[in-house]
């Protein structure tokens, strides 16, 4: 671990990740949603990210909303090296990258730093210091604005608390096995499983170790090491980070994760009602997060929580217009809910996508579809709140410039040959990223490159396969080398081309 890490695992660096919820008109929908009155974006707003990693989701960000200004801190200099290179390769004027600790940010001389409409920070809160959290709070009550946005995720109880002997039973592995951390810490999962399976007692007095193990096992090692071996792990209760936000005249407005907020997803049904009608917004979270067993939290804290009146949310709610993210036979109406899966009706799922395949519409166009008439209040808005939840669709950005979409896109796509495991692009239209599988990639990077020849384009994809050792499945078999693959990427471009394009090239990724 380097001497500035400050017990933070730097020696394997974080993988490159972009999340919808931090899309500005994503935390903008989730405090509407909720009643709260969100900052006003335009010119010159600024969005900050603390522990930004290697800046591929802030600058997919930047390329998708080109009105606004972004900035990137991190310590470690080698992320932000690659987070600096993606900005130049994409031609980006509206993002910055900065090596800086969160001491050292402090340490600055005020008005050296922007303040901000928005400061986000993902996968940090909890794997730093008590003093390090505690310089984050500053950092947020000197540089957001009134009426600013904070996204704060973080592993949280009382989900995690059978998972924490887990979790030190793999650092003392590791620290007691010599060799690379991201190969070690698969062995260390193992032999968890080995424990479990021989009859080890811990194990026994909690089923959801198992899973997690299973699940782990499954990730990338490099999120691996970062989720497990840092000197510090605090997973926390809501209610304490609350409490810390406090310092910076911050409160509670929505979570990230808009199914959370709606108790009928969020909680099991006789437990339900006692938490909707708890006026206490701490102790309503906390009843959600012991309902649902919640491992991890996304809050958007507010600084200056104005809550709009009924009609002025209903009236903001009916204008603001969403985008579909994926073609109507593919939408998802079965979704992971806090307390397990909830089946939508396809009726009223299958007639938003169907009315939304056509453009964009407002809140108050879907609320007029027939398929709704009659329907019970509060079915759009668990179905919209759904949708976006599982990137079905996204609110309209304010700001729809295509160019800086296209030309991140193009850097991005620029990489496919040497890392086939891409997969977000920017959409201009929404001011968020859409996630695309590998032949599809290929399409869009034919389409942006003005490539028509699909069997060069096939064979090129499986070739980068090949030499990534990515193996393409069909029907879940993985298919042999060369040219299965090229044939089958070549029917899988063609299928998009027909069956998609229209729609990413509306939302202006293409
Ligand atoms: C789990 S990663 C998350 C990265 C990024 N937000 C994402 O989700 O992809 C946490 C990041 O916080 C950074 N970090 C940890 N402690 C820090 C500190 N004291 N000052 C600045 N950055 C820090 C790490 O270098 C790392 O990139």
């Amino acid at each position: 671990m380097a001497a500035w890490s400050g017990g933070y695992f730097t020696d394997v660096q974080y993988t490159s990740n972009f999340y919808p919820q931090l899309a500005p008109g994503s935390m903008a929908f989730a405090c509407l949603r909720q009643g709260v009155r969100p900052p006003a974006l335009g010119a010159g707003s600024t969005f900050l990210e603390l522990g930004c990693g290697q800046g591929f989701g802030l600058n997919l960000l930047a390329a998708a909303n080109p009105g606004l200004q972004f900035l990137g801190v991190d310590f470690h200099p080698g992320q932000i090296a690659n987070a600096t290179q993606l900005a130049q390769a994409a031609g980006l004027a509206n993002v910055a990258f900065e090596d800086l600790s969160f001491e050292q940010m402090l340490a600055l001389p005020e008005g050296r730093l922007p303040r901000c409409e928005i400061i986000a920070l993902h996968g940090v809160y909890s794997w730093v210091s008590p003093e390090n959290r505690g310089v984050i709070v500053r950092i947020l009550d000197r540089l957001l604005k009134p009426g600013g946005m904070a996204y704060v995720s973080y592993n949280c109880m009382p989900g995690w608390a059978p998972l924490i002997p887990l979790r030190r039973f793999l650092l003392e592995y590791v620290a007691r096995t010599p060799g690379d951390p991201q190969v070690v810490v698969l062995e260390a999962l193992r032999a968890a499983l080995q424990m479990i399976e021989d009859g080890g007692r811990f194990f026994e007095t909690a089923p959801t170790i198992k899973p997690a193990i299973e699940r782990a096992l499954k990730q990338d090692p490099s999120y691996l090491v970062h989720e497990h071996l840092n000197a510090h792990f605090n997973p926390l209760f809501h209610a304490d980070v609350a409490r810390e936000m406090e310092g910076a005249r911050l409160s509670f407005a929505a979570s990230a994760n808009v199914a959370d907020d709606l108790p009928s997803l969020a909680a099991p049904a006789p437990l339900e009602r006692r938490i909707s009608a708890t006026q206490d917004g701490t102790w309503k979270q906390t009843l959600l997060d012991y309902a649902g067993a919640k491992l991890f939290r996304r809050d958007i804290f507010v600084r200056g929580l104005n809550r709009l009146s009924g009609p002025e949310r209903a009236a903001r709610l009916a204008e603001t217009r969403f985008a579909l993210l994926t073609s109507p036979d593919q939408l998802i109406t079965e979704f992971i809910i806090p307390i397990g899966r909830m089946k939508g009706d396809p009726k009223v799922y299958g007639a938003i996508a169907h009315a939304l395949a056509g453009g964009p519409k407002s809140y108050a166009e879907l609320a007029g579809l027939p398929a709704l008439a009659g329907a019970a209040e509060g079915v759009l808005i668990k179905a919209v709140s759904l949708l976006v939840g599982a990137h079905q669709i996204h609110p309209l950005a304010e700001d729809a410039a295509t160019e800086p979409a296209l030309a991140f896109n193009r850097a991005v796509l620029a990489r496919l040959d040497h890392d086939p495991s891409t997969g977000h692009l920017a959409s201009a239209l929404t001011g968020a990223g859409v996630r695309l599988e590998f032949p599809e990639l290929l399409a869009v990077r034919g389409e942006l490159e003005g490539e028509t020849n699909t069997a060069m384009t096939a064979r090129h994809g499986a070739e980068a396969l090949a030499r990534a050792g990515v193996r393409l499945a069909k029907d879940g078999q993985p298919l042999a080398e060369g040219p299965a693959v090229a044939a089958e990427l070549k029917a899988r471009i063609a299928a998009f081309r027909k069956a998609k394009l229209p729609l990413y090239r509306q939302l202006g990724v293409v």
